[in-house]
This record gives C-alpha cells, structure tokens and sequence, in this order.
C-alpha cells in the first residue's frame, strides 16, 4: 500500500496520507503505522470514511479496545464506542469534555495507551485539540528537579477534590465498575521508545505519596506550567476525515473550547488498554 508519513512538528504529530484503514491492512503496514505512532506520539490518519464498525477496526491497528468509565455515554449498539460532544450541561455550565490539559483514564492501574477520535461534526472554526509532549517537556526539566521527581508516585482518582474542573456524575453502573485509584510514577518510561516523560493529571491527582497536600499540588502546578509551554505543543485543526490517535504515555491533551457554541462539535472516541506506567527505576 503506497502511504506518506509526514511530520507536523519537530518534535509531535505525523501526517498519515495514502491510506485507507477501514480495510485489512499487512503485518509490514501495522508495524510501521505503530512505530510511527511511538515516535512521532500524535499520528493524524487523513481521509478516512467511517461507520462505527469501520472507525473500530481502524482503531484495532494499534490495539484493544478499553471501554470508557462511563457505561451510559456510548454510540447505541458499540458499548466501547463514546463520544465527544459540546451539547450537554452540568446544570447551567455547558460541559467541554476535556477543557484543560489531562491524560485519559488515569484513575485507572493501568491506564488506556491511546485515545482515538474522529469527528462526525465540527463547528466552522476553532475547537482545535492540543497535545503538549511529555517526553521534551521532561529532557528539558532542570537535573535538579529530575532527581526530586524521579521516584515520585501521585494517587490518581475518578475526581480529584483539587480538579481544575468538574465532571459530570458517574451513573451507579459505573460507580460500580470503577477500579481502584491508580497508583503512579510522576515519571514514566515509554515501553516501546524507551523515553521518561512527565505523567499528570491535575483533574485526578489527589495526593503525592509523602508529600503534604499543599507541597504536593505546588509541584503539579510549577511541572505543569512547565509541560503546557508552547514549545512543546502541536495543536491540531481537525478537518473532515481525519483519524487522530495519540499516546496517553507521550502526551497531554486538550479541547479547545474557543468557537461559537452554537455550532454542534460532536467527535467519535475510542481508547486502547495499556499497560501499568513503568517508573523510572525499574526500567534503570
Ligand atoms: C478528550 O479530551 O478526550 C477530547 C478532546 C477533544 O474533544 O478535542
């Protein structure tokens, strides 16, 4: 199959072109497609033409599917199929799922290696998605500040009482099929590049073991004013067809919530099961 891999930045994204993931792809294109993914973290697959069933299979290239914590929020007959949408409230507030930056799912032990979307329908302009690479943004941490964080473990929770912002209840079901907290490194070893990167969430961190809670939340916000600069961002202007998986070990993410809401925004969602995050010692 003749397909283009082009990069978007420096450092995050690649253009996938030439390719049509709705159908059987050879073992030579998936690993390709995968080691692409692990080095360039954010792969945008241009052109693609889904039905559900269709998106599912493209997503399969990278991996299994992980259903998402909330069991009432799925596309009618694909339980593991969720979506992304700026129509629903919390009361008055209009909800943005995933307003600020965060990594997916990582109240779970082991937490979904990737994210998937593909839009069904996008407002005229903006509602870009912006991804801030975790792997550059921890290279270019002081020394001094790698060895303080190094051994660190954050206790990640459905909601955090520190949340930058609120999510909207979880039905019974799904309070019930929660997992425990998760337990993890502040810094975590790529399994497949082999690169340290920060792992945050600010929606979920509750505590840093050992550190008291004010000392605790100082370091999230001083890492993630670091993380969030510019230079390590690749924003993505979405356009009609485009598949973009990204690697929940690599980056953080964002939607971006500057368009006229009276436009509908409504994108597709699948995740893929990953594994615990490797800490730094361990993989020393
Ligand atoms: C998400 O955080 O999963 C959604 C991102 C987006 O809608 O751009």
């Amino acid at each position: 199959m003749a397909y283009r891999i082009t990069p978007l930045t420096a450092h995050t994204g690649a253009e996938v072109s030439g390719i049509d993931l709705s159908k059987p792809v050879d073992a030579e294109t998936k690993a390709a497609l995968n080691r692409a993914w692990a080095q360039h973290h954010v792969l945008v697959i241009r052109d693609q033409k889904y039905e559900p069933g269709d998106f599912i299979h493209a997503a399969q290239v990278f991996g299994e599917l992980q259903p998402h914590d909330k069991k009432d929020h799925h596309i009618p007959g694909f339980p593991e199929m969720y979506y992304v949408t700026n129509q629903e409230f919390l009361g008055t507030r209009r909800m943005i799922p995933g307003e600020t930056f965060h990594t997916d799912h990582s109240n779970h032990p082991a937490p979904p290696k990737a994210t998937i979307l593909y839009p069904v329908e996008l407002p005229s302009s903006g509602g870009d998605t912006q991804y801030a690479n975790m792997h550059l943004a921890y290279d270019e941490l002081p020394e001094a500040t790698k060895r303080k964080i190094d051994g660190l473990k954050a206790v990640h929770v459905y909601l955090s009482k520190y949340s930058p912002r609120p999510l909207k209840p979880l039905n019974e079901e799904s309070q019930q099929a929660l997992p425990p907290p998760g337990i993890h490194p502040l810094v975590r070893v790529h399994p497949d590049n082999g690169r340290k990167a920060l792992f945050m969430n600010p929606v979920r961190i509750e505590s840093i073991e050992g550190m008291p809670d004010n000392e605790a939340l100082d370091l999230v916000a001083e890492l993630m004013a670091h993380a969030t600069q510019k230079k390590y961002e690749y924003r993505h202007q979405w356009r009609y067809g485009d598949m973009v998986i990204w690697d929940n070990r690599s980056v953080l993410h964002k939607a971006n919530p500057d368009y006229d809401m009276n436009q509908r925004r409504y994108l597709w969602r699948l995740m893929l099961k990953g594994e615990a995050p490797i800490p730094v010692a361990q993989a020393a």
